[in-house]
């Protein structure tokens, strides 16, 4: 199975601890080895926010603050590579990264583009690639009705079409501090590609090993 997995930076670094950087990539490696091609994107995590916000005291422009938080994602794609053992590429783009997949090799790509986060890049490399499934590692353990973290009564979805996605996640979308479990524009491209998306949470990353190698997730499953 060929497979793009999104990994947020708040699940690979919460803060710098090797270990669970050398768990995420061991995660990957054994999907490797049990035959899957990989693609990742790496998320920036709260160190970007803390970049973000401390360059938004000194009164630069939006773009400028995505450029920050680009720069992070590359830093944790690094980190990553570091810790992989299968043959693996930082690369920069959709290309390159479809070839290192085709080729056998573990593309780990960060953020492009300002103006969108890494789960749009991984929605965007999972499409180029044909992938059979976009694995989403967040920090929340699928996709609600409602922010889960603020609303009590929060309603998870088992299944979505990718349509339905992006209904739940456009008004979360809106709002300052997005709470949406997926970006708004990420759900488009799983909608224009009829992409199978899974959203899990991330924080264990046997819970990736598992739903790559053995099909089994706790999550909400988009198809
Ligand atoms: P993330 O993809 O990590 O954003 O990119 P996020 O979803 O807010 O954070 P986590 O990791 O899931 O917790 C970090 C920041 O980098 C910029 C955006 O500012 C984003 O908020 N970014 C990232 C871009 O501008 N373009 C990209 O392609 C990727």
């Amino acid at each position: 199975m060929r497979v793009v997995v999104s990994v947020g930076g708040s699940v690979l670094a919460p803060d710098l601890d090797p270990d669970r950087v050398a768990a995420y990539a061991a995660a990957l490696d054994e999907a490797v080895e049990a035959g899957h091609e990989i693609g990742v994107v790496v998320g920036g995590g709260p160190v970007a926010r803390e970049y973000i916000e401390a360059a938004r005291e000194l009164d630069t422009t939006e773009v400028e603050l995505d450029r920050l938080g680009i720069g992070v994602t590359h830093l944790n794609a690094r980190l990553l590579r570091a810790a992989l053992d299968a043959p693996s590429a930082r690369t920069d783009g959709y290309e390159a990264s479809v070839e290192a997949m085709a080729a056998g090799r573990i593309p780990v790509m960060g953020g492009v583009a300002p103006g969108q986060t890494t789960d749009a890049v991984a929605a965007a490399l999972a499409e180029d690639a044909r992938a059979d499934l976009l694995l989403f590692a967040t920090s929340v353990d699928g996709v609600y009705d409602v922010d889960p973290t603020a609303d009590g009564e929060a309603v998870r979805f088992d299944e979505l079409t990718p349509g339905e996605l992006v209904d739940v996640v456009a008004p979360m979308s809106r709002s300052a501090g997005a709470s949406a479990p997926v970006d708004l524009l990420a759900a488009k491209l799983v909608e224009r590609a009829g992409l199978r998306a899974l959203v899990v949470d991330g924080i264990d990353p046997e819970t990736v090993r598992r739903a790559i190698v053995d099909g089994e997730f706790d999550g909400t499953e988009i198809r």
